[in-house]
């Protein structure tokens, strides 16, 4: 059965021109886009958006990086398309990602590493309804 995953195009991806290349890489593994935007997190969004990270050392570091230009979110579907997806985009690291996946070819470092996978389809869904109104969603 497909589900869905709900992706975002980080500040340091879109700011190095890749919006293009990344939906094309995207689209062409098979997700489907539901929803699309481009937007801008505000700090109190990417607080609440990566609450779950508010105990680590890099988390004050993550706000600031995701709230400092605009991203593209968007909502995916696949089947499995959780787990497809975070293999499309390769490890948190991108010194660590394999070939060909999207850290890989567009992050530059661990804490700026291009895009944004959920990592499980409850969260996809929470994470879903935190960018996009029912309206908005196909
Ligand atoms: P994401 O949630 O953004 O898809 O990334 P992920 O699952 O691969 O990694 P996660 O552990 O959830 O970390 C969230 C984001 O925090 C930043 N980070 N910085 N400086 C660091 O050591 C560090 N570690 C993580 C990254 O932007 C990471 O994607
Ligand atoms: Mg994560």
């Amino acid at each position: 059965m497909a589900n869905i995953t709900l992706m975002m195009i980080k500040p340091d991806a879109v700011e190095n021109g890749h919006i293009g290349n990344i939906l094309e890489k995207v689209a062409s593994s098979g997700f489907l886009i539901k929803a699309l935007k481009l937007t801008q997190l505000s700090k109190n969004d990417a607080e609440r958006f990566y609450e779950i990270h508010k105990e680590r050392p890099f988390f004050d570091e993550l706000v600031a990086f995701m709230s400092r230009g605009p991203i593209v979110a968007a909502v995916l579907k696949k089947k499995n398309a959780v787990v497809d997806f975070r293999t499309l985009i390769g490890v948190t690291n991108p010194s660590e990602a394999a070939e060909g996946t999207i850290r890989k070819l567009y992050a530059t470092s661990i804490g700026e590493n291009a895009i944004h996978g959920s990592d499980s389809d409850e969260n996809a869904e929470i994470e879903a309804s935190f960018h996009f109104a029912k309206r908005e969603r196909f």
